[in-house]
């Protein structure tokens, strides 16, 4: 079947779309992940880098996007060879430049110097990331997709500590708490060789996590990013530990070149608008729970915000919960209450 992405038509084939990485079928495509792909070619439009890799090709979409939309030289990687034609494919009748290789990534990383290094394999993104962050140029970029989310939202515990070696609970915070744990793993795992990824995109949507990273070489670098990794409390557990610096870049979302075929797409436009705004403090209040536990109906959310406001708290909405309020200076919870209240 024929499909249409941004400015490009693909061709896939008719297999039924599931909402996780569970099928491995050549030319694997997944709709819900348009808003990943939407995202990651805003981001390349603003930071234009001299090369991108697509490392895990599937029907070859993302690459293909990455040279349509936002102009970049792109090579697209990829080992099977059922799928390596369905991307040929999809090249030609896009009349796109895009060049496929035939062949595992982590070769193809180490043959060219990337500026911008995308990983989105089935399940976890681990066995990727030292390869991506040790072969992408100084100062470029690296994309990261897990969906490995019970490991990281600390469902499958054993999977959390052995892959991870963390401990999470798993309640309304468990998204951010997974893209923290991601972060973290990612920036440990790039200091071990001097490398520093600082996140500047970072989200959580459906079945999978996002974050684009900036990597820098230096090791005092790392030692400032290692040290916002931490135990954090949560409702006076300890969990982690956990990356707990900024997962958002201010600088890059206020200046991102959203593309008009983007920017229609309106569940991409209300994500890209809570992010600029939400990364305020790590974590929220969830405000179904906070009127629970004083027995009362939550009013409605933006009138919470409101009355938060006019106490001069800057208290905003997150995409990581529906009901969840950041709140910064952090709220005291008998602010929240009395924000309830109306008092
Ligand atoms: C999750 S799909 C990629 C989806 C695609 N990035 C998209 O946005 O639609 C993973 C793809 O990577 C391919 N793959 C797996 N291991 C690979 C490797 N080491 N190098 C290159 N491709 C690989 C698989 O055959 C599969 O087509």
């Amino acid at each position: 079947m024929l499909v249409r992405e941004g400015l490009v038509e693909v061709e896939v084939p008719d297999v039924p779309e599931t909402k996780g990485p569970g099928k491995k079928m050549p030319g694997f495509y997944n709709g819900s992940q348009k808003i990943n792909r939407d995202i990651s070619v805003a981001f390349l439009n603003t930071v234009k880098p001299n090369l991108s890799l697509d490392a895990f090709g599937g029907t070859g979409i993302r690459g293909i996007r990455f040279r349509e939309e936002a102009g970049v030289p792109t090579v697209i990687s990829e080992t099977n060879p059922a799928s390596a034609e369905i991307i040929r494919k999809n090249i030609e009748r896009n009349g796109n430049r895009t060049t496929l290789i035939q062949a595992d990534c982590e070769s193809v990383m180490r043959d060219f110097l990337f500026g911008f290094i995308d990983v989105d394999p089935y399940g976890s993104a681990l066995p990727y990331i030292d390869s991506a962050l040790r072969n992408v140029r100084n100062g470029g970029y690296v994309g990261i997709t897990a969906t490995d989310l019970s490991a990281l939202t600390g469902s499958a515990e054993k999977a959390t500590a052995r892959r991870y070696r963390a401990r999470v609970g798993v309640d309304s915070l468990k998204h951010e708490k997974g893209v923290r744990l991601l972060i973290r793993a990612v920036i440990e795992h790039g200091a071990a060789f001097d490398i520093a990824p600082v996140p500047l995109i970072s989200f959580w949507h459906s079945h999978f996590y996002r974050v684009i990273f900036q990597v820098n070489h230096g090791a005092t670098r790392c030692d400032e990013l290692l040290s916002n990794i931490d135990a954090v409390d949560v409702g006076g557990n300890v969990e982690g530990p956990l990356w707990t610096g900024k997962i958002e870049s201010e600088a890059i979302l206020s200046t991102l070149k959203v593309p008009d075929q983007i920017a229609e797409d309106r569940n991409t436009s209300e994500l890209l608008a809570y992010l600029k705004s939400e990364d305020t403090s790590i974590f929220f209040t969830d405000l179904n729970e906070a009127a629970r536990k004083i027995g009362m109906d939550p009013p409605r959310i933006s009138t919470v915000i409101d009355r938060l406001r006019e106490k001069g708290f800057t208290a905003v909405r997150t995409h990581f919960f529906p009901t969840g309020i950041k709140c910064s200076p952090k709220c005291p919870d008998q602010e929240i209450e009395n924000a309830i209240r109306g008092n």
